[in-house]
């Protein structure tokens, strides 16, 4: 029978759905040497928010199989995992709606200021009718610019177009023709997509091709009046530069739910500033998304087990090998 670790809680059923197809090892990641023991020991891992180095893996040799209860995988060196012949699964989809809909809590949360607000009458400073002093930004009907249009991405330029008539720009490595035709999203490149967008949202993987894609140039290129959205992650906007950025004026705003550093330390500038919405990354943290996450990650870990998993593979390489 395989040996499977699980190294994150998961739900009672899922943890039955694993026990009916393996012995199960449950460890804590923050138990590093125990974690460490337990790679060495098992078939199959299944977790999540944890770095899994290529040092971590030697002397893995009965690995044959991680499974991370997220879409996004830049907790993994994927080509060090191809090489080893283990198969790196992960969970599109199940979460796709519900990261779409923090990305747009983000969007109204920081053009209405509702954060700052809702503290603001909790502080009892609400002693007459409000004036401009609280008014917002407008929402519907502005530009919001996708960086990277792909399943979240997609999911939100529908919320923006149809839900809130609004204009959508997107970046992307290839044409979405399904998006230009239901949404009137247009393709454009970066330059021009920061120049004019009102909401510049970021919806890429963490690659090195990702890491900083929005610097102090590109903040410098964008207008004055736009808000930074970030669901994606942290390392994909050089932090220190947003945060001057926003000091001196040079955007609005920002909505941010993922950072350089998880969590953010409390003596992160961002926290004191009137102008910026911090999430907990709770992107898809909903109790349904969550339990569909982590059934889907267990059931992908099955069928990598058993070789018959053909969805929700980062490394298809590995499968032909
Ligand atoms: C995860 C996410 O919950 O799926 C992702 O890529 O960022 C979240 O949905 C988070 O990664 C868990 O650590």
């Amino acid at each position: 029978m395989n040996k499977i670790l699980v190294y994150k809680p998961v739900p009672d059923d899922v943890l039955a759905y694993l026990r009916e197809h393996a012995e199960l090892v449950q460890i804590d990641a923050a138990q590093h040497d125990a974690f460490l023991a337990a790679l060495k020991e098992v078939d199959g891992a299944i977790g999540a928010s944890v770095k899994i180095t290529p040092a971590m893996l030697e002397g893995a040799s009965k690995l044959k199989a991680l499974s991370t209860i997220s879409v996004g995988f830049d907790n993994f060196d994927v080509d060090d995992l191809t090489r080893r012949g283990i198969v790196l699964a992960h969970t599109p989809d199940v979460l796709t709606e519900s990261t779409a809909d923090t990305v747009f809590a983000l969007i109204l949360a920081s053009a209405r200021r509702v954060v700052e607000l809702a503290d603001w009458v909790k502080a009892g400073e609400w002693q007459t009718s409000i004036g401009p002093a609280q008014f917002g930004m407008e929402v519907q009907g502005k530009t919001l610019g996708i960086v990277g249009l792909g399943r979240i991405g997609g999911a939100v330029a529908r919320r923006a177009a149809l839900g809130f008539n609004m204009k959508v720009l997107y970046t992307n490595r290839s044409p979405n023709p399904q998006a230009e035709q239901a949404y009137g999203a247009r393709r454009v490149e970066l330059a021009e997509l920061l120049a004019t967008s009102d909401f510049v949202c970021l919806q890429v993987p963490l690659t090195p091709e990702t890491h900083h894609l929005i610097g102090a140039a590109e903040l410098r290129a964008m207008k004055k009046s736009a808000i930074l959205i970030n669901a994606s992650r942290g390392p994909t906007v050089d932090e220190a530069a947003l945060i001057e950025a926003l000091r001196a004026g040079t955007i609005h705003a920002a909505g941010l739910d993922v950072f350089e550093t998880e969590p953010l330390p409390a003596d992160s500038p961002l926290l004191s500033m009137p102008n910026v919405v911090a999430l907990p990354h709770i992107g898809s943290a909903t109790d349904q998304t969550r339990h569909a996450m982590a059934l889907n990650a267990a059931e992908n870990l099955v069928a990598a087990l058993n070789g018959t998993l053909r969805r929700n593979v980062v490394n298809r390489d590995v499968l032909s090998q």
